[in-house]
């Protein structure tokens, strides 16, 4: 039922380079104040796991650009009573719902849902699993450019629960494809990954290794709803080993700069004093997730944007 026409956002991979450029630079003129468009559609918020940052920016997003907004409650919704999620969007899409941002905790759902949507009903992925989070690279990649070091000089090494992190998949993806000079990965040999492409990436194994040199850091936050060993890893000992400190990072480069996708554990993945440091650019890229939203929903509507 796959409809060509139809514009999903499901990944980094399947994305147009042209695409890619367009959702940046739409981003950066719209958080520079360009004027937004007024888009007649709605959107609906079908969110299976928690989410603040990404729900939130996606319904102020609609909600700049004119979009009526329709936040399901899943809990009262038929989903209890047992109606599949195929069923779910055809009724939505019944009811005049242009497009789903969805979030699911089970890896590659969104991509088999976008093979039975209607037609003209757009799909989202706003987080599936330990699979792709698309919008959220994009806006890191907006940040990185907005206030980071150029694709060229960039030495970004990722660092902590790599094997769960959808945000660290999408990542990786799209900064190899905008030219970053280099890129590593770092974490306990427990949370690397085994199903991440890491063509041209380095993997680091200690926290001093994935300083040394880096320019920006990316951390991330322990998944322990995705992990089924009870109590591991000690919050304790892996802050010890792999929480970003002023001292660890005063082994990277000078002015090196942090990013995390949140949510924050403060005092494990990252201390309090450096997530709220100047070098911090955490709240720069919640900033920057509204306008990359907003450029997607111009863009799944079949904007021209960029142009
Ligand atoms: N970064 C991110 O996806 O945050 P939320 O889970 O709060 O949406």
């Amino acid at each position: 039922m796959t409809d060509p026409a139809t514009r999903h956002l499901l990944d980094i991979e399947t994305l147009e380079d042209r695409t890619i450029r367009a959702l940046l630079d739409r981003a950066k003129a719209l958080s520079a104040g360009a004027a937004p468009g007024t888009l007649d559609r709605t959107v609906a918020n079908l969110f299976f796991e928690p989410s603040t940052r990404t729900r939130v920016s996606f319904e102020l997003a609609a909600l700049r650009l004119g979009m009526r907004v329709i936040n399901i409650e899943l809990d009262r919704s038929s989903s209890t009573k047992g109606e599949t999620l195929v069923d779910t969007t055809a009724t939505l899409a019944a009811m005049g719902v242009d497009c789903i941002v969805l979030r699911h905790p089970e890896t590659g759902r969104c991509h088999r849902l976008a093979a039975e949507v209607p037609a003209g009903l757009s799909l989202l992925n706003a987080g599936d699993g330990s699979g792709h989070h698309p919008s959220q690279a994009l806006l890191d990649a907006a940040t990185i450019e907005a206030h980071g070091p150029a694709w060229p000089e960039l030495d970004l090494c990722i660092v902590g629960d790599i094997r769960h992190s959808r945000v660290a998949r999408s990542g990786l993806a799209l900064f190899r494809r905008l030219h970053a000079a280099r890129l590593r990965i770092g974490g306990p040999p427990e949370l690397m990954p085994d199903d991440i492409d890491l063509s041209g990436v380095e993997v680091c194994r200690t926290l001093s290794e994935s300083m040394a040199g880096a320019n920006l850091v990316m951390m991330l936050r322990i998944q322990r709803e995705r992990m089924d060993q009870a109590g591991w890893p000690d919050a304790e000992r892996y802050h010890n080993e792999w929480g970003l400190s002023e001292r660890a990072l005063s082994r990277a480069a000078p002015g090196c700069q942090v990013m995390h996708p949140g949510p924050i554990n403060r005092g494990v993945e990252i201390a309090a004093d450096v997530a709220d440091g100047p070098k911090s650019l955490i709240l720069d890229q919640v900033r920057m997730g509204v306008f990359m939203r907003m450029a997607i929903l111009e863009w799944l509507a079949g904007e021209a944007i960029g142009s």
